[in-house]
């Protein structure tokens, strides 16, 4: 039943539809964003996404399928990103993905959308092998995930305020340069001497939690503190700093739980694992220890279809199908 799967995701500001072949091979991923939309108000206004997710679903699920090559006798089933995400966005997804269901009777999957960024890697490596561990970090998440099998994860750790991304954001926000924050931070980061500002570390001793508010109230400060008096900062060396100070976190965490957990594969997932300075961190600092790093390629780290139709795929393997009382759910526990 996975052999043509239409997945849908809806969970914040890109609509985006795909066609994926036996769960690995992706035959289209159409992705609509909103980015443009949301960026006069500096973050995603959840009503605007919820209607322009309406307007453009159709169009999208269409190009989806003329891209695939595919007609809709030629889908076998449907996956759909349940939660967590924006409820009003989510619905727009799980009703569509409803309606087609019964329309045209076929079997449908919810996903979560953690879930699908963690698969993302399974798109690109379909080899990979149990156990492992993921470190997630998107602009609502930051988790630390033990996989034992498909269907079998343990959260390790989460944040206990902000998720990455969205210091990321918040920061990028404050330094007046746009959004998503991420890409923006990383570029200018990269002109700027990551030692020049001294920015605190929450490492959470025994613990596999993260924290990032700390680091943003500080760095929000340092700016309140310089427009006070008057002082320049240093923009590029700030984003530098601000950026050291998040991926000495992620990597040693992430390499401790390997460490102790003795797990030699880790994946990286979510939209901040499109950044090229955390990926090498981590991969060298898991290369000393004999473990391997596997990233998605960059555009399927930020939100897609295609890895919710390869979580999907597992899904439907087991066996799993949605009633018609599947909802969207802004806080589905993963
Ligand atoms: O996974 P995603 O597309 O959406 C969520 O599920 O949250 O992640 C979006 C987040 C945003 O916070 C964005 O700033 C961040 O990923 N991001 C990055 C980079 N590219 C995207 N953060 C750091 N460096 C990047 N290159
Ligand atoms: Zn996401």
């Amino acid at each position: 039943e996975g052999k043509v799967i239409l997945a849908i995701e809806t969970s914040c500001d890109e609509t985006s539809a795909a066609i994926v072949e036996e769960g690995h091979k992706i035959r289209s991923n159409i992705i609509a964003s909103q980015v443009a939309t949301h960026q006069v108000f500096g973050g995603v206004v959840p009503e605007i996404a919820s209607r322009k997710h309406m307007e453009s679903i159709t169009a999208v699920v269409d190009r989806a399928l003329e891209e695939g090559q595919c007609r809709w006798s030629d889908v076998t089933a449907l996956a759909v990103t349940q939660g967590p995400g924006l409820v009003g966005a989510l619905l727009v997804g799980v009703a569509y993905a409803k309606g087609v269901a019964m329309a045209r009777e076929l079997p449908l999957v919810g996903v979560h959308h953690i879930e699908g960024h963690i698969y993302a890697n399974f798109l690109q490596y379909p080899q990979l092998s149990f156990p492992l561990l993921c470190l997630v970090v998107s602009g609502g998440h930051s988790h630390l995930i033990y996989l034992q099998d498909h269907g079998t994860m343990k959260i390790l750790g989460s944040t206990r305020d902000d998720a990455a991304g969205e210091a990321y954001d918040k920061i990028a926000r404050a330094l007046g340069l746009g959004y998503p924050g991420g890409p923006l931070i990383e570029k200018l980061a990269r002109q700027g001497d990551p030692t020049a500002y001294e920015l605190p570390r929450a490492w959470l001793k025994d613990s596999y939690d993260f924290s990032f508010s700390g680091l943003k109230s500080s760095v929000l400060n340092l700016l309140n503190r310089a427009k006070l008096k008057g002082e320049e900062v240093d923009k590029a060396a700030l984003a530098a700093s601000f950026q050291e100070a998040v991926v000495d976190v992620l990597v040693e965490k992430t390499c401790s739980a390997a460490e102790s957990l003795q797990i030699s594969t880790v994946l990286l997932a979510g939209g901040v694992a499109a950044n090229g300075y955390l990926r090498q961190r981590l991969e060298k600092a898991l290369q000393k220890k004999d473990k391997k790093l596997f990233v998605p390629p960059l555009e399927l780290c930020t939100d897609n279809a295609a890895m919710i139709a390869c979580a999907g795929y597992y899904r439907l393997q087991r066996g799993e199908r949605a009633g018609s009382d599947l909802n969207g759910q802004a806080n589905l526990p993963l």
